[in-house]
């Protein structure tokens, strides 16, 4: 969580003039100074946090501000713009919708919903079947949350009403959501939910033994019934590393809520589109779960999220008892399904898992030159996590981790402010787009930063 702010300080950098980066005065920028106080001072403190820097303009992998400097994005939004920033024909799908004089169709039929639902579902591997089309991700937990509940009182009864997901898990910020998430800080607001039950993720760092085993000696620890629980929910990837769940434990956890009549919830809002170099996170898992919560990276950076669900799920309400105003609102909708032909058309996915190696061996440099800073990193396909702690422990060190992202926004590369674990772990998450050169680029930046701290 970003707990705190970057200094409203310019301080001149060297300049930085590269295919992909420009720098030419000092950050922040002090024609920026105004404008960012003023956000300061009008929103809330909670929409800080973020490097000092006005985003005004996209093109493909770099963002511009509106005083002559360039970064190279390796933060897509936050793993928003797969595609890119201003990809053309996204821009197009908009700007023809917007023409056609369609802004909003609440749920009434739009051949544009029509043709992006279909095409969400050829994605998908059976049992799953029906797309139900949202705004934000914690919405589609949100209803993941509903419809688990729900089948669990079908099945089994009022008491039937546990949802179980995973230590330093993140799923939104909404109640519910919030409710599952695995960081006690953030949900330190609500009172306990003895619904709400956190069992550890099988990360290989602050979870040793990724045995499956350790869910259910979890789950016993807590007194918790298998056959009350409704639903498991979990991310295929943590957002605070990029640790994908080792594929045994999630064909175990698959078995596990089979034979408890659980409803199995993948979280693909990160994951999701591509990013781990495969349609989904679960792809690489061996398992098809029975939601997933979908966002991010669905439109391009426009906000569209989705439910997908098997049959029997999608089916428990009946017509208008389960809507949301903007769902697949026309001009949102054009851009997602711009955005999946895109991805599908440019093989995004596959580009992700072509520079997969890259990145890891990015982040095994970028580690080394950090000499003991960082005490465990991973990455998937083209997302990576570096995590800042106290040599020979799990315990999180923020202040470096802080740094680096400050010096790289100095440097041209656009990092968001530290996230997971007491805030310890920076990401790496470039568009999809990504060459091998940019990307090369970017990394070696970081480690050289990584090298003078
Ligand atoms: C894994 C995961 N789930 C859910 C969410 C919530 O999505 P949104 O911010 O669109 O509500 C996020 C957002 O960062 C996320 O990373």
């Amino acid at each position: 969580m970003a707990t705190k702010e970057f200094p409203l300080v310019p301080q001149e950098v060297p300049v930085v003039e590269t295919k992909y980066r420009t720098i030419r005065t000092a950050i922040p920028v002090p024609e920026s100074i105004d404008l960012l106080k003023k956000l300061r001072d009008l929103e809330p403190r909670s929409m800080g946090g973020q490097p000092p820097v006005i985003w005004h303009r996209g093109d493909g992998v770099c963002i511009h501000d509106p005083y002559g400097n360039k970064w190279l994005d390796f933060s897509s939004g936050v793993l928003v713009t797969s595609s890119g920033h201003g990809h053309k024909e996204i821009v197009a799908a908009i700007t023809n919708m917007a023409a056609q004089g369609m802004y909003h169709a609440y749920c009434f039929p739009t051949e544009i919903r029509g043709k992006l639902v279909a095409e969400l579902t050829r994605l998908l591997p059976a049992p799953l079947k029906r797309v139900f089309m949202l705004t934000t991700g914690s919405e589609a937990v949100e209803c993941c949350i509903k419809l688990a509940m729900t089948h669990g009182r079908k099945v089994g009864g009022e008491g039937k009403n546990i949802i179980v997901s995973f230590d330093n898990a993140f799923h939104g910020r909404t109640m519910g959501s919030q409710l599952a998430g695995g960081s006690p800080g953030l949900k330190a607001w609500m009172s306990e939910d003895s619904r709400f039950v956190q069992v550890p993720y099988p990360d290989g760092f602050r979870q040793k033994d990724t045995g499956f085993e350790v869910f259910e000696k979890a789950m016993g620890d807590k007194g918790v019934d298998p056959d009350d629980v409704c639903g498991v929910i979990s991310e295929t990837y943590q957002g605070c590393n990029a640790c994908l769940m080792p594929g045994s434990y999630a064909q175990s956890l698959r078995k596990w809520c089979n034979a408890h009549q659980a409803v199995m919830i993948f979280d693909e809002v990160q994951a999701g589109f591509g990013r781990t170099g495969a349609p989904f996170g679960f792809s690489h898992l061996g398992v098809v779960p029975d939601l997933a919560a979908c966002g991010k990276g669905i439109a391009g950076g426009m906000p569209v999220a989705a439910v997908l669900g098997t049959e029997e799920l999608m089916s428990i309400y009946g017509p208008g008892e389960m809507t949301s105003t903007h769902s697949a609102n026309p001009i949102c909708a054009a851009a997602g399904l711009a955005n999946l032909e895109v991805l599908r058309k440019e093989g995004l996915a596959e580009n992700a898992a072509k520079l997969a190696p890259v990145l890891a061996e990015g982040c095994r440099r970028i580690t080394k030159a950090a000499d003991g800073k960082i005490g465990h990193w991973d990455s998937t396909g083209l997302v990576g996590a570096l995590q800042f702690t106290k040599p020979g422990t799990t315990e999180p060190t923020p202040a470096p981790a802080w740094e680096i992202v400050h010096r790289a926004v100095g440097s041209g590369v656009m990092l968001f402010a530290p996230v997971g674990v007491g805030g310890c772990a920076i990401k790496i998450n470039p568009p999809l787009i990504i060459n091998k050169e940019a990307l090369r680029e970017g990394l070696s930046v970081l480690e050289e930063i990584a090298g003078q701290m």
